[in-house]
């Protein structure tokens, strides 16, 4: 089991002792603005790479997007279905799939990811996930990848531990769940890795509205 999984082990035990998603539902304002900026439209496909317990795809399908929207773990898949189900929402657009490693066929008008390339650690996976993107964007599409970050910062976690269990706050609590896995990488580093992936950057810059995070790195891609 590669250490990224990680994420898996946390959602079941939140799901299990509280009965809430991890990530609360607070959804980022940025990316319908993103959608809006660069002309998507209810016509438009769009895919959410890595989308967790699903609270910006859910958001963007109320607003009248079609998301598909896909996670490696089952369990955050399984919990996106149930709050699709919920809210009256399609379900069926919510699938488990693993970005670095797949034969996913499709392309897209929009991709985006909030979250996730920080969560790989190693040079390879990173650019697997990164190239995936690329490679499902439509020649004209438009990419976001949001990462955690300052762009100042190099910081690499190890794998080994990703699944040793570790005190984190929760609501008004302390949970112990599965550590996961972190990189941070300054813009330079980005840039780098994203021209690798076959990217060019229209804009970057800092965000602070992504829920969970002091600050984000913000790139809006096409393909080079
Ligand atoms: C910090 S959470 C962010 C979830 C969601 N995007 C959000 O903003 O709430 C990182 C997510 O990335 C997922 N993930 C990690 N590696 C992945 C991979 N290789 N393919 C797809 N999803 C992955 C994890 O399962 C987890 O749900």
């Amino acid at each position: 089991m590669k250490y990224y999984h990680a994420y898996e082990d946390r959602y079941k035990k939140v799901h299990a002792e509280r009965g809430k998603p991890w990530a609360g539902e607070r959804p980022s304002t940025i990316l319908k603005d993103l959608l809006v900026k660069y002309g998507a439209t209810e016509n438009s496909s769009i895919l959410e790479v890595g989308c967790g317990e699903g609270q910006n795809a859910l958001y963007l399908m109320k607003e009248g997007f079609s998301v598909d929207a896909s996670d490696v773990s089952p369990e955050a898949i399984s919990w996106c279905k149930k709050w699709a189900n919920e809210r009256g929402l399609n379900a069926d657009k919510f699938f488990v799939m693993d970005a670095c490693e797949n034969d996913f066929q499709g392309e897209y008008d929009f991709i985006y990811s909030v979250a996730v390339l920080h969560m790989l650690v190693e040079d390879e996976d990173r650019h697997k996930f990164l190239t995936f993107i690329k490679n499902h964007l439509k020649e004209n599409g438009h990419a976001f990848v949001v990462v955690m970050g300052d762009g100042k910062t190099s910081y690499r976690s190890g794998t080994k531990e990703a699944f040793d269990l570790a005190d984190r706050p929760f609501e008004d609590s302390i949970i112990q769940v599965a550590t996961t896995s972190c990189r941070k990488v300054t813009w330079e580093e980005f840039f780098a890795e994203l021209k690798l992936a076959g990217f060019k950057v229209v804009n970057h810059y800092l965000d602070h509205s992504i829920s969970g995070f002091d600050v984000s790195m913000v790139a809006e891609l096409v393909r080079e």
